[in-house]
Formats: C-alpha cells, sequence, structure tokens
C-alpha cells in the first residue's frame, strides 16, 4: 500500500494546479463592470492576458494597469463576425500561443417584454452566442494545431438557468429581456455541445454564470432596486465582481482539468430554490 507521503509526492500542489504562469488567455468585454475584475483574476494567476475592448484607448488602460507583465489591449468588436478568426489567429502570432478563452462581452438592448423586436433578438444573439462560437472556435483550431490542452469559459447568466423575477424590475426602466434568457440558456447548452466534440482534444468547454451583480451606475439611477435583488438571494446580497475571481482561474487553470461542459454558477444561491 502506498503511504500518504508517496502519494502526495505523485500529486500537483494546489498553488500550482491555480497557476496560469506561462499561459494566454484572451479575455473579451474585459473593460467592463465583470470583465475588469476577472482579467485582474487571470493576470494574478500568472497569465499573460489579451483584453478586448471596442475601444483599444480603454483595452490599452487595462492592459497597463494588470499586474505582471507583457499583457496586450486590443481593439474588437464582435457584431462582425467574419473579422473573429484573424482576431485569434493575429493573437497567436504575437504571443506565440492562446491557451485559454473568457467569451465575456455583450451588449444586448433591454426593452420591455411588449416592445422587444425581432430585431433585439437577432442582434443579441449574434454577439451573445453566435460571436462567442466563432471565437471558441478559432481557440480551438489554435489549440488542435498546437495538440495542446486548453479552457474556453463562456459567461453565461443565472437567466440562462432560471426565468426572470418579475416583481424586481416592477416600476423601474430596467429589464430582464426575453433575448437574453433565451440567448443565455443557449449560450449553456452550446457549451456542453463543444465540450462533447472537443473533449477529444482535451480542450475544455465550460459555462460560468453569475448571479446578480448589478453594477453600481444601476442602483444609483434606480434607489431600491437591489434592496429587491437581495431579498431573493439567500446570501441576502448581491455580488461582488471580485467574487468570480476564483471561479473563472479555477475553470481557466488545471485544478478544473476534470470538469468540462458544466454551468458554474457564482449567485449567492440565486438558483437553490
Ligand atoms: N452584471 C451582472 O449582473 C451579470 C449577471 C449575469 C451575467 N452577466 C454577464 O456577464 C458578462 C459581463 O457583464 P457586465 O455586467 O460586466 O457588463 P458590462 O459592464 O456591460 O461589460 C460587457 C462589455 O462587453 C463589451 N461589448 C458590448 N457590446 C460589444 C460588442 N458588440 N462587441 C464587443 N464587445 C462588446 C463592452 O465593452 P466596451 O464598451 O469596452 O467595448 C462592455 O463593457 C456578460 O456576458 C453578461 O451577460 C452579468
Amino acid at each position: 500500500m502506498t503511504t500518504y507521503t508517496e502519494r502526495q509526492s505523485q500529486e500537483r500542489d494546489v498553488r500550482d494546479l491555480l497557476s496560469l504562469k506561462g499561459q494566454v488567455a484572451i479575455i473579451t468585454g474585459a473593460a467592463g463592470w465583470l470583465g475588469a475584475a476577472m482579467s485582474r483574476a487571470l493576470a494574478e494567476a500568472g497569465a499573460t492576458v489579451v483584453v478586448t475592448s471596442r475601444s483599444e484607448a480603454r483595452a490599452a488602460e487595462l492592459a497597463e494597469s494588470l499586474p505582471g507583465s507583457g499583457h496586450l489591449g486590443l481593439a474588437l468588436a464582435q457584431d462582425d463576425t467574419d473579422g473573429l478568426d484573424d482576431f485569434v489567429a493575429g493573437v497567436a502570432r504575437r504571443l506565440g500561443r492562446v491557451d485559454a478563452l473568457v467569451n465575456n462581452a455583450y451588449g444586448g438592448t433591454g426593452p420591455s417584454i411588449d416592445q422587444t423586436t425581432a430585431a433585439d433578438f437577432d442582434r443579441s444573439y449574434h454577439t451573445g452566442v453566435t460571436a462567442y462560437f466563432i471565437l471558441a472556435r478559432a481557440v480551438a483550431n489554435h489549440l488542435r494545431e498546437r495538440g495542446a490542452p486548453g479552457s474556453i469559459i463562456n459567461i453565461a447568466s443565472m437567466y440562462g438557468v432560471v426565468a426572470s423575477y418579475p416583481n424586481a424590475y416592477v416600476g423601474y426602466n430596467i429589464n430582464s429581456p426575453a433575448h437574453y434568457h433565451a440567448l443565455k440558456g443557449g449560450l449553456v447548452h452550446l457549451t456542453r455541445h463543444l465540450a462533447a466534440y472537443w473533449a477529444a482534444y482535451n480542450i475544455r468547454v465550460n459555462a460560468l454564470s453569475p448571479g446578480p451583480f448589478p453594477p453600481s451606475r444601476v442602483n444609483d439611477a434606480n434607489p431600491g432596486f437591489i434592496e429587491r435583488l437581495e431579498e431573493k438571494v439567500p446570501l441576502g446580497r448581491v455580488g461582488r465582481p471580485s467574487e468570480l475571481k476564483g471561479a473563472v482561474v479555477f475553470l481557466a487553470s488545471d485544478a478544473s482539468s476534470y470538469v468540462t461542459g458544466q454551468n458554474l454558477l457564482v449567485d449567492g444561491g440565486w438558483t437553490i430554490w
């Protein structure tokens, strides 16, 4: 029988499993409310991080602020899906590799259910699902060419798993739009599909679904809204962006080497009842 010491010597230390040293990670929509914290997490774990924004200046400012060196801030508007393969190829050329992708950018509209149009559905799906797929496939193809493992993380939402909570929105000019629910649910399932196809290459695909993380600007413009959300959260409060840091590093790193096709909900317990 092997001793504890022998078994320990066969295992990797958990700090090593969580390390992203030597790896390159791309995160889209990085300059936003949640993206900036996740970008910092990837950099703190040792990755060289490629942060994107539609504004090159915003991306460059964020890249400059990250711990470590060699980070890149690049402009990326993902409405134009034709350019996404070239974007990934360009990063791989410039940095020599891409190991992880965090599909995070989203910019859909927020009309009420009565005012939602077909165009709201089409535009948001294009940016929030189609573009995620094209970027994921470009990274997967790069990894397959390199014969390297990798991790793709799709930022979905608790609203891809449970229905809206209409009472939270009554009286405010904020909505939980129909197309958002449809596309985030689709994204969770797309994640499973890609995981099934790419598992053979040791390319893991997972979703990370935030619960209620309203930006401070939402509360400033809608006093009382956050309290309504908090009443529904088992942990009794909304999330702070930094509370996604551990989850994104876990999914990007070897700490989750046997996890694929899953949806990790970071939601204060919203979806448990
Ligand atoms: N906050 C929450 O409570 C919450 C809850 C569940 C899920 N989520 C998900 O978490 C992710 C990040 O949300 P967030 O709250 O951080 O939102 P956010 O602050 O609005 O950040 C999203 C970023 O996406 C970028 N973007 C928008 N349209 C784009 C386009 N067409 N092409 C490329 N980039 C585009 C924008 O960056 P630039 O203006 O710099 O280009 C924006 O800052 C989203 O997928 C969202 O659905 C958020």
